[in-house]
């Protein structure tokens, strides 16, 4: 029996993951170096410690009967730790090895079957030469690991771009990309339990500011077999990975072709409207695949834009919600972050309309409502 649930990450993924799971009646440990986290703040309990403390990780084991994460930016070595110690966690550490280095994950997409960008590996000055030679510009430089919300990536359009990228990167290993110019940005949100049965949430649309998700437009402007190999891809990736979990497949659409741009093997900002929007949320999705409860497919009620609230890097209160929240089909979530740092991701809000035009109307007049206010400036004047 499941009763307690640990999550590794303190972020706000783990903190609607938790609202979710405490509304299906779990407990809920979290762990995560910053207190009074967005997910300690409504977790039964957080341990405050590293993501490589492996004596507060045995803890975190100890205390819970499912472990999971909201970030795969953990290192490896801490599920490794858990999964040694008899403790069962989701997805497993197969999963997290591939999908938190770029390299491995394009090639475990290539042996899909499925269409990536071309790439090399540059983890040397002369294969910084040999990926310029076969893939050549425009191209993106990414570090290999570790990067989130476009960190860690430099577009490069020239030699003395990439000199740049390279030193900026101070020896961290690169994957050197071909720039897609694609039409739009796609994501698919799946889930998968042990018995393998896989449901899919319908392919959303996503538009960026800096690397940073801003938009996000369900279902996608699409053509149906467009998101029928999303589905198909999805499925695939989630058998041949074994992932038990709710996960996110990014994708690159160039006319009728579908690139994979990453996996997230966990719940995905792309999913937030399901909150709102489809009678169960990829977050129940997830506590019920890792609990092994079943899983259905999701319905969505109607269209729906969600529109991250991002940091301006000025001001920590947000301004202009008595306009927002006169919207009736709107759903306003705020993450309790203290400091709203530039494009930092502060909360979200989903609207639904009657057709897609209408949410993305209502979407913009939201937006547009939204300020961030700078209190101490104002008290100085
Ligand atoms: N090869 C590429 N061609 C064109 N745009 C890209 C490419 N790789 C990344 N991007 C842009 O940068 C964004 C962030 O890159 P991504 O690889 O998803 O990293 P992150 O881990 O930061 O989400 C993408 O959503 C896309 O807008
Ligand atoms: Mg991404």
């Amino acid at each position: 029996m499941i009763r307690t649930i640990g999550i590794l990450g303190g972020g706000q993924l783990g903190r609607m993951l938790t609202l979710e799971a405490k509304r299906m009646g779990f407990r809920v440990v979290t762990l995560e170096p910053l207190s009074d986290s967005p997910c300690g703040q409504v977790a039964d309990e957080q341990i405050v410690a590293a993501y490589d403390d492996l004596r507060a990780i045995g803890e975190l084991g100890a205390r819970s009967d499912v472990v999971t994460y909201e970030f795969e930016n953990i290192p490896l070595e801490s599920v490794l730790a858990l999964e040694a110690d008899r403790r069962i966690v989701h997805p497993g550490s197969t999963a997290l090895r591939i999908t938190q280095e770029r390299i491995l994950e394009k090639n475990f997409v290539r042996d899909c079957g499925i269409p990536t960008a071309e790439f090399r590996p540059v983890r040397t000055r002369e294969e910084l030469g040999s990926a310029e030679a076969a893939i050549g510009f425009p191209a993106m430089l990414k570090t290999t690991m570790g990067g989130y919300d476009g960190k860690g990536q430099w577009v490069v359009r020239s030699r003395e771009d990439a000199d740049a990228a390279w030193s900026a990167a101070k020896g961290r290993p690169l994957i050197w990309e071909r720039l897609i110019a694609f039409e739009r940005e796609l994501s698919i949100i799946a889930a998968r339990n042990e018995r393998g049965e896989i449901v899919a949430f319908p392919t959303s649309e996503n538009q960026h500011d800096h690397g940073v998700l801003a938009t996000t437009i369900v279902p996608g402007r699409i053509p149906a077999e467009i998101g029928e190999c999303a589905r198909r891809y999805a499925t695939m990736i989630a058998e041949r990975l074994g992932i038990v979990g709710t996960f996110c497949v990014e994708f690159f659409q160039r006319g009728g072709e579908l690139l994979v741009n990453e996996i997230a093997p966990r719940v995905h900002n792309s999913g937030h409207y399901s909150l709102d929007a489809t009678q169960i949320s990829q977050y129940e999705m997830h506590v019920r695949a890792i609990c092994g409860l079943p899983l259905v497919e999701p319905r969505q009620f109607r269209p729906a834009v969600m529109v991250n609230i991002l940091g301006a890097g000025a001001g920590d209160t947000l301004g202009g919600l008595d306009g927002l929240l006169r919207e009736r089909d709107l759903k306003l979530h705020v993450y309790g972050k203290a400091h709203a740092a530039l494009r930092r991701k502060m909360g979200h809000f989903t609207v639904l309309g009657d057709n897609l035009d209408d949410a993305l109307a209502k979407a913009e007049r939201g937006r547009g409502m939204l300020r961030w206010i700078d209190e101490r400036a104002a008290a100085i004047r």
